[in-house]
């Protein structure tokens, strides 16, 4: 196995990267029948615990899958995990919900107990590069699942759908995949929310369209109102892109990533926009403030 600098934490118990081993029988290796989040620390608090937490609920639920701790110990899980990553930096945290270990049988009562699993990685920024230049996406031939498939806006362990697009991204050199819909329209890219910004208005496909609600998404409306910037939702196709004067994407790991080009059409300038700078840099400064608050009240 390559040397992975994290500690994990299965249903309760810690150990290194090396020893954290869930049975093949789990039915999140089998079926990709889990839940999961992903979370970072400022000043070491994870950022937007509650929403994210909630999300995780929300997204079980979809699978009438149990999740049998309760938030406050979720979080106690979580602080402790990370306690030996990356001292004095800030980590990155994956929480997975699976149906747990049971026959291979579809019948979810098959699997008594869900495995509760958290892997706590140091935090690794985008490189420098990509916020000062912006970078270049694709459109990908994949479409996003449809709603009535296995859902968007389920933060599922079943990620083949994300795994396709993203492989069509890195073939072409490209940072991120942008998925359409199944009506065509865009809807979000594989592993982060988009955005665009025409006539100093942001604009990010509706829930509607099929997307994963992110927690930065919706950061992101709070930030734009304290900027004055109008974030609204509405439907973008691909025509828009060449009309469109900056795109960015929002992601719990990434921030804020401006856009640049997207397959062969440069985007506005083809520099990182105003709009977006004004963005992260707001975002930034709100989640040094919300975690600083978090730690001295704690
Ligand atoms: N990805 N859309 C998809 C398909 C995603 O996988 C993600 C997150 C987002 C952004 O959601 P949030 O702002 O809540 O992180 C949108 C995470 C980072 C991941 O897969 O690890």
């Amino acid at each position: 196995m390559p040397s992975l600098h994290a500690t994990v934490n299965i249903n309760g118990r810690i150990s290194d990267a090396a020893d954290a081993m869930v049975s093949v029988f789990d039915h999140g290796f089998l079926f990709g029948d889990g839940v999961y989040e992903t979370i970072r620390t400022y000043n070491r608090v994870p950022f937007l615990l509650p929403p994210h937490l909630t999300r995780l609920r929300a997204s079980a639920a979809r699978l009438a899958l149990a999740i049998p701790p309760d938030d406050a110990e979720l979080g106690t899980r979580l602080r402790e995990t990370m306690t030996e990553v990356n001292p004095g930096g800030e980590v990155t945290l994956r929480m997975l919900v699976t149906r747990g270990v049971g026959p291979l049988s579809y019948d979810p009562a098959a699997c008594p107990t869900p495995t509760v699993v958290i892997i706590a990685l140091p935090h690794q920024a985008p490189a420098p590069e990509v916020e000062r230049d912006g970078v270049r996406v694709v459109v990908a031939s994949v479409l996003r699942n449809h709603p009535k498939s296995v859902d968007p806006s389920i933060k599922s362990n079943n990620l083949l759908n994300n795994v396709l697009a993203m492989q069509e991204a890195i073939r072409e050199n490209a940072y991120e995949a942008i998925l359409l819909n199944h009506r065509g329209e865009l809807a979000e890219c594989a592993q982060s929310n988009l955005f665009g910004v025409r006539n100093g208005v942001v604009v990010t496909p509706p829930l509607d369209a099929g997307l994963l609600e992110g927690v930065t998404r919706n950061f992101l409306f709070e930030v734009g109102r304290d900027l004055g910037i109008d974030v609204r939702e509405e439907v973008l196709r691909e025509a828009d892109l060449r009309t469109i004067d900056e795109l960015f994407l929002t992601s719990t790991t990434r921030e804020v990533v401006p856009i640049v080009g997207v397959g062969e059409v440069s985007i506005g300038d083809g520099r990182p926009g105003p709009v977006t700078r004004a963005l992260l840099e707001r975002f930034r400064e709100s989640a040094e403030r919300l975690t600083k608050a978090e730690a001295a009240a704690s």
